[in-house]
């Protein structure tokens, strides 16, 4: 197969693509304009895999370019895994047009281009956000999916929509949308992670930077939780098991292809950890203690969400195999190897 990945220089997006080289023999290109990345992850993929992957400096909501440049040139592509987007939710509050913008033209224009140029398989990174504050726990795919808390969980919502409406239009095409519950953690080998362009607002990466310096302060947004230990739980599953999910999901698209049209699979560990949890695993795994402050709830924070898997297990035959301390050790291992580049630079520029 011939697979587009756009938003392949990102966190998930370059997990997928070393999955993919390292285990199946498709090709893939991708697109990415690096506005929260950068092309050096291209060089991260080829030290592992040993492989180059092309890609294309493009602007997704640029629908000209994006038709004319890529689909008219890579035409004979097979399917589509749809990673870009602008993620960051206290930014979307801030800034919802640019949000909408971005993540619903994104998919609406390669929707176009699948349309035009007869594409056969689509899945949509989508997100736990969806479920809102569920009631019962943990959620299953048939869990109401609730009015998101942010600008960036309505593009979720709303995408999922689009891709199932597009699906039961369109003849000979199938698609899926992925929830992804907490992704965390890095390549094993310590050489591709996640490095999100500014201030990070994500839990681990707000560990590691912070237990390397980078960081002046680490809060933990609340504990008095109705939890076991009063802070909020979540369902981090590690971005490799997440980028082998995108593997089988292709692969069960070809399989069931003319079977279905959209279907809709959550890709969570199926157990909740707390936030104390997460810390004393990253203690556990650096041998560091981290000098964590308690602060108040963080606004738009859910108290508890984790994910039933049992229907990406069954249908996909994913087994996600890594636990929160093998995540820590590849994100601390990554944050290592990020100091020192960091290191090298300064010496480089004194
Ligand atoms: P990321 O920011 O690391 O990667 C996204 C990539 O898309 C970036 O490299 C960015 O430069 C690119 N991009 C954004 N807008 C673009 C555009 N208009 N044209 C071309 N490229 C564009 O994010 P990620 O963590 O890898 O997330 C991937 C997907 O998974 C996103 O859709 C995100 O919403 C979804 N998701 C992420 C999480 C998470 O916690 N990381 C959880 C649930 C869902
Ligand atoms: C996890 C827990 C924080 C930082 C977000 C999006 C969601 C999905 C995944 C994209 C929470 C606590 C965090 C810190 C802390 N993304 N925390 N101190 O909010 O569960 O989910 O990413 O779709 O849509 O909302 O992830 O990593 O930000 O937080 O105590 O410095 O860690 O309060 O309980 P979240 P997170």
């Amino acid at each position: 197969m011939k697979i587009l990945i756009t938003g392949g220089a990102g966190y998930i997006g370059s997990h997928t693509i070393i999955d993919i080289l390292e285990n199946t023999e498709h090709e893939v290109i991708s697109i990415d304009n690096y506005s929260n990345s950068s092309p050096a992850t291209f060089d991260r993929i080829r030290e592992i895999t040993g492989k180059t992957v092309r890609n294309y400096n493009i602007d997704l909501t640029d629908y000209k370019s994006l038709r004319d440049d890529f689909f008219a040139r890579e035409s004979d592509l097979d399917g589509v895994i749809h990673f870009a987007a602008l993620k960051a939710v206290g930014e979307s509050v801030e800034k919802p047009v640019m949000y909408y913008h971005n993540n619903l033209n994104s998919l609406i224009n390669l929707l176009k281009c699948v349309e035009k140029f007869d594409i056969r398989h689509f899945i949509f990174s989508s997100s736990c956000t969806v479920y809102g504050n569920a009631e019962a726990q943990p959620v299953t795919e048939k869990t109401p999916t609730q009015q998101p808390e942010s600008p960036y969980g309505y593009t979720k919502l709303v995408g999922e929509n689009i891709l199932n409406d597009f699906s039961k239009t369109k003849e000979g095409f199938n698609s899926l949308s992925l929830r992804y519950f907490n992704p965390v953690g890095a390549h094993e080998s310590g050489l591709n992670g996640e490095l999100p362009k500014g201030r990070p607002n994500n839990l681990v990466p707000v560990v590691t930077q912070f237990a390397a310096g980078w960081l002046n302060n680490l809060w933990v947004h609340g504990n008095d939780y109705e939890t076991r230990d009063g802070t909020a739980i979540r369902d981090y599953i590690h971005v490799s098991d997440i980028a082998h999910a995108h593997v089988l999901a292709m692969e069960y698209l070809n399989e069931n292809y003319g079977q279905f049209q959209y279907d809709v699979f959550n890709l969570g560990t199926g157990n909740g950890v707390t936030v104390l949890e997460v810390l004393k695993a990253f203690e556990n795994k650096s041998g560091l203690t981290l000098d964590y402050q308690i602060g108040p709830r963080r606004a738009g924070d859910v108290e508890m969400i984790y994910a039933d898997n049992s229907k990406a297990k069954t249908m996909l035959e994913w087994n996600p195999t890594r636990s929160i301390q093998d995540a820590m050790a590849s994100a601390w291992k990554w944050q290592k190897r990020l100091d020192q580049i960091k290191r090298d630079d300064m010496a480089h520029h004194e």
